[in-house]
């Protein structure tokens, strides 16, 4: 391959922090407004649960230590979650403090460092603000530095209040604000850089006094203001980083937000769109130069695309690696390889598993599963292919059927080097055609062709002549 392009937009780059700094984020809430059976966390952003988003930047930062909070629907985060980093559970939400509070024993872990705080539907928020604002935070000598960002409307967001020195005095939420303070558009982003030994020491004082009865995290900030000690604002350049989703609407916000920006990057890097209608390219998705997007494609998951290819219109490709000079055309492909100058479609579904070589044909109407084409290999038109490994050179009729499934097992077919499966062929498997062999068109494969020969499995051709004069109900006709 070439050339690659990065998809991602938010910290490309890995800005590596060996310290013991940590990060705790905060996914509890329940987000009833998502109207989701699954938690708030786990709706995605072009196909990436917003918690992953959050994750990434986490780590993408150079922090090795994160913790997760979970909550409401716990189980599904942490199934999803799988072991990637720890989880406390948050049993009551009783407000982001006491999300905060679950995590004492890490935070204690990390005496001595900085903890960062994330809020987990705020996929946005990058590694680049996150590296910028610890590095402010450490030459200030904060002990807690909270992002925030200036945007265009603030409501439902925590105020950033600062004296007319522009020291910051305050987080005031939406629900305790003044008319004038409503009017401040500097808002908080709910993340954060702590000192991790003050954080416990503010945890410990943090009372739900306010209009929502709930323990604000934003209190441990104002706590240590009053305290004397050193607090500050750094204020991210783009608002994006502050952007939460609440419910679908947002939700769709955030996606077009993303989109536009990926397409954007790629467009700028030499990857070629003539209409960018339909196209959507998730953020760990690799593409090479000169490889033309047509509409209503779908690029998920990591895939990763080479150089002078043509995907599209009308495809969808998860998971998977395709190499250069390779053309989808009305494809559906998940998790599986696709060689260089190899081409496929209209209408071509390959499934998981699959591994297509080099310079392989798949035209219109074909199904690959967990299947692997050898090089040079065409497969025309209308066959099923399944659980079996084709060599190089092979062709595959018109009509061909692994018949895989016996109704109880699945079993896997062999079809070795430049054999030719004539059309409407079925290979009942387990069974091998050996290597320059034949099978006529029609048969029925029911046990191995050794190499060289002829599988033809036929009835007597039978004419009867002039049968439709002499056939009723036909005869007058
Ligand atoms: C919070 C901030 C607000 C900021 C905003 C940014 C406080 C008091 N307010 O408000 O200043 O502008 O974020 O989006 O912190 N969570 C839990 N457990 C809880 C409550 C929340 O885990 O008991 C999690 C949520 O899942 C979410 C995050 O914390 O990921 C933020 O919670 P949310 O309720 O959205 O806070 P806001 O009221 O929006
Ligand atoms: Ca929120």
């Amino acid at each position: 391959m070439l050339c690659f392009v990065m998809a991602e937009v938010f910290g490309g780059g890995r800005i590596m922090n060996f310290s013991q700094d940590c990060a705790i984020i905060l996914a509890g809430g329940e987000g009833k407004r998502m109207k989701s059976s699954m938690p708030k966390a786990m709706c995605e952003v072009l196909f990436k649960p917003m918690i992953d988003w959050v994750l990434d930047a986490a780590e993408n930062s150079g922090l090795g230590d994160v913790c997760v909070i979970t909550g409401h629907l716990h189980e599904k985060l942490e199934a999803h979650l799988g072991g990637r980093c720890v989880t406390f559970e948050q049993k009551e939400r009783l407000g982001t403090g006491h999300a905060v509070m679950q995590a004492r024993e890490f935070i204690t872990k990390h005496s001595g460092h900085n903890v960062l705080i994330l809020n987990g539907d705020a996929p946005l928020m990058d590694s680049e603000t996150i590296s910028s604002a610890l590095a402010y935070h450490k030459n200030a000598d904060n002990v807690v530095t909270v992002i925030s960002a200036r945007v265009d409307e603030p409501k439902g967001y925590g105020r950033i209040v600062r004296d007319d020195a522009g020291v910051l005095l305050r987080i005031t939420e939406e629900a305790d604000a003044t008319d004038e303070v409503k009017k401040i558009k500097e808002v908080n982003s709910g993340a954060y850089w702590f000192k991790a030994d003050v954080l416990l020491e503010m945890l410990d004082k943090i009372q739900p006094n306010n209009a929502q009865g709930e323990y604000y995290l934003t209190d441990a900030l104002k706590l240590s203001i009053e305290s004397g000690l050193k607090a500050a604002a750094f204020t991210a350049k783009s608002p994006n980083v502050v952007r939460g989703a609440n419910d679908r609407v947002q939700l769709l916000e955030l996606n077009e937000i993303v989109r536009s920006q990926i397409i954007r990057n790629l467009l700028l890097e030499g990857v070629d769109m003539p209409c960018t209608d339909g196209i959507i390219i998730g953020p760990d998705v690799i593409i090479g130069r000169d490889t033309r997007i047509l509409p209503n494609t779908v690029l998920q998951g990591n895939t990763k695309i080479g150089s002078n290819c043509l995907i599209g219109p009308n495809s969808i490709i998860d998971d998977c690696f395709v190499g250069d000079n390779v053309r989808l055309n009305n494809v559906d492909a998940k998790n599986s390889q696709i060689d260089s100058g190899s081409d496929a479609g209209p209408f071509v579904h390959i499934r998981p598993g699959s591994s297509i070589a080099a310079n392989v044909h798949i035209g219109n109407f074909v199904e690959i599963k967990n299947s692997s084409i050898g090089e040079g290999t065409k497969l025309s038109h209308l066959s099923y292919i399944g659980d079996t490994d084709v060599g190089a050179n092979v062709n595959i009729g018109c009509g061909c059927v692994t018949v895989n499934f016996d109704g109880k097992e699945k079993h896997r077919a062999t079809i070795k080097d430049n054999a030719f499966v004539g059309c409407n062929t079925n290979l009942i498997s387990p069974v091998t055609v050996g290597e320059f062999s034949y099978t006529a068109a029609g048969t029925t494969v029911t046990h191995d062709v050794p190499p060289y020969a002829l599988a033809v499995e036929r009835d007597t051709l039978t004419i009867k002549e002039n049968w439709v004069n002499e056939k009723k109900p036909y005869k007058n006709m």
